[in-house]
């Protein structure tokens, strides 16, 4: 549901206005830039703020973001800008807007500085316009954003900077009423790149917002498929027996691009393949990274196998190796997907298990480690499942995921040769990007007694297996020698 509150009328936004009441002017923005890469079903902005300390001893910062944006963040992440690790920040919905509060590194004398970096990743945020191409045509899509960079603080110079990967902007909003921040022109482009601002002397009071906040949009052309995999159900079992992890994904995909004008003419997508000038708005083939050491790869659709992919893999890699190393997978769907168009399929693989489950002798815990998906390159996925399936008497089950999860159970999954079942932990998620691409980490315990009672059913397996064919083979001599 929350996905879709950009296409909430425009008044509302407005009647969000922010109050920010509570927030002394413990810093001022000496400088905020907002730079937003505009994408498919992704858009990735980071917002540089450069901080000045008012009073003495701070050590918050708060981040104001309007409930819609908020709303269209599927993840967020504060730094110091040039820094690595990610700042602690705690979210507050209780007011009219967002704020995020991040906790300094150090605190801040009176005049202070310190340069914040808020990177956000924005999904379902572009809509095709036209919402119809011919297959010749190119793909046109439309972002819309905020002018002002909201703050609970007075902001010195702000600008807001809005990219598009390719050169050809068709239009973008030229902003009202905002002579008072402007000293040399309220827009301007430079190839790709359209660039609100400067503007000068931003106040936080309701005021502010009511009467100057608006919304702009670029309109742009975009030359990759603009693709939603609307769900994605993994599944990862470990065999201790097999020495395995198996993971396996179903996904069920679909073109978010406009919709074809007219017939769809093979002939005119061979000749534009031939020329290496696809249609943007067509899928033709994907590529994902899949873990090292991968063996026994499969890829399925309604129709049974599609013979048209290609594994090149990786050697496996010891655990907790820095090595960035991957088996790559390229996928090439049964048949083009339009826009509007839908395609389902399954893919899997097995891993060597040592790849991704350590032991603790001493305290006789297994840890593994599944990871939560395998991005496909600009891809949001809005419902995702994750069910790691354990070895047969697990106990003591124990998880933790990389970031909050929507929900997570418990559950036993009965499969062959099983006498108790399996313990499985189930997450979901929404809407998720290539930023999520965290480890889920389970630890687990497998007592003697389950180990003997797998060794028991397995061998009663194997027995009745030998015995029938004991039988068999007699009776087949029997009857030979008649
Ligand atoms: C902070 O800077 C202002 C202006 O630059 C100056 O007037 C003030 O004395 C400074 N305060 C401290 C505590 O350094
Ligand atoms: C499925 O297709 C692949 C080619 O991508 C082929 O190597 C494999 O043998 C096929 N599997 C089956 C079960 O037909
Ligand atoms: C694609 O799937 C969605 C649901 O996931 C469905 O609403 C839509 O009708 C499907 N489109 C086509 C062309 O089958």
């Amino acid at each position: 549901m929350a996905r879709r509150w950009w296409t909430l009328p425009l008044f509302l936004v407005s009647a969000l206005a922010p109050s920010f009441s509570l927030a002394g002017p413990a810093f001022e923005n000496t400088a905020i830039v907002r730079t937003i890469e505009l994408g498919g079903s992704l858009v990735h902005v980071s917002t540089t703020y450069a901080v000045k300390a008012l009073e003495p001893g701070q050590t918050t910062y708060q981040i104001a973001l309007s409930k819609v944006e908020r709303a269209k963040t599927s993840w967020l992440e504060a730094k110091v800008k040039g820094q690595t690790t990610p700042l602690k920040l705690s979210e507050d919905e209780s007011s009219a807007e967002y704020l995020l509060s991040i906790s300094l590194p150090k605190a801040l004398a009176v005049n202070g500085t310190l340069n914040l970096v808020l990177e956000t990743m924005q999904t379902h945020v572009t809509h095709p316009f036209p919402e119809q191409a011919a297959q010749n045509e190119p793909q046109l899509l439309k972002y819309e954003t905020d002018l002002f960079t909201i703050s609970p603080y007075t902001t010195l110079v702000q600008r807001t900077k809005i990219k598009s990967i390719a050169p050809n902007v068709i239009s973008y909003t030229t902003p009202h009423d905002v002579d008072s921040f402007v000293r040399d022109g309220s827009v301007t482009r430079s190839g790709g790149t359209i660039t609100y601002g400067p503007y000068h002397d931003i106040q936080t009071d309701t005021d502010f917002v009511a009467k100057h906040q608006q919304s702009v949009s670029v309109h742009y052309s975009f030359d990759y498929p603009v693709i939603e995999v609307e769900t994605l159900r993994r599944t990862a079992e470990i065999s201790h027996w097999g020495s395995n992890l198996n993971i396996e994904d179903k996904a069920h995909l679909h073109n978010a691009g406009p919709t074809l004008k007219g017939h769809f003419s093979r002939l005119e997508y061979q000749s534009q393949n031939f020329q290496r000038k696809q249609a943007p708005h067509i899928l033709s083939d994907f590529t994902l990274h899949l873990p090292p050491g991968v063996t026994n790869a499969y890829f399925y659709d309604q129709n049974g196998n599609v013979s048209t992919s290609h594994l090149r893999t990786a050697p496996s890699i010891a655990k907790g190796s820095k090595a960035v190393q991957y088996s790559v997978l390229q996928l090439r769907p049964r048949y083009p997907v339009l826009g509007g168009w839908n395609y389902s399929y399954t893919i899997g693989f097995d891993t060597p298990l040592q790849d991704s489950v350590s032991y603790d002798a001493k305290n006789g815990v297994y840890m593994v480690g599944v990871p939560v998906l395998t991005p496909i390159p600009g891809t949001v996925v809005n419902d995702a499942e994750v069910k790691i399936i354990l070895p047969e008497g697990a106990t003591n089950v124990e998880f933790v995921s990389p970031f909050p999860e929507i929900s997570n159970s418990m559950s036993t999954h009965i499969s062959y040769l099983d006498t108790v079942g399996r313990p499985a932990v189930t997450f979901t998620y929404k809407d998720l990007t290539y930023k999520h691409t965290g480890i889920i980490y389970v630890s687990y315990q497998v007592p003697l007694s389950a180990h003997l009672k797998k060794a028991l059913s397995v061998s009663a397996a194997f027995f009745s297996l030998f015995a029938f064919t004991f039988m068999a083979r007699r009776v087949n001599l029997n009857l030979h020698k008649k």
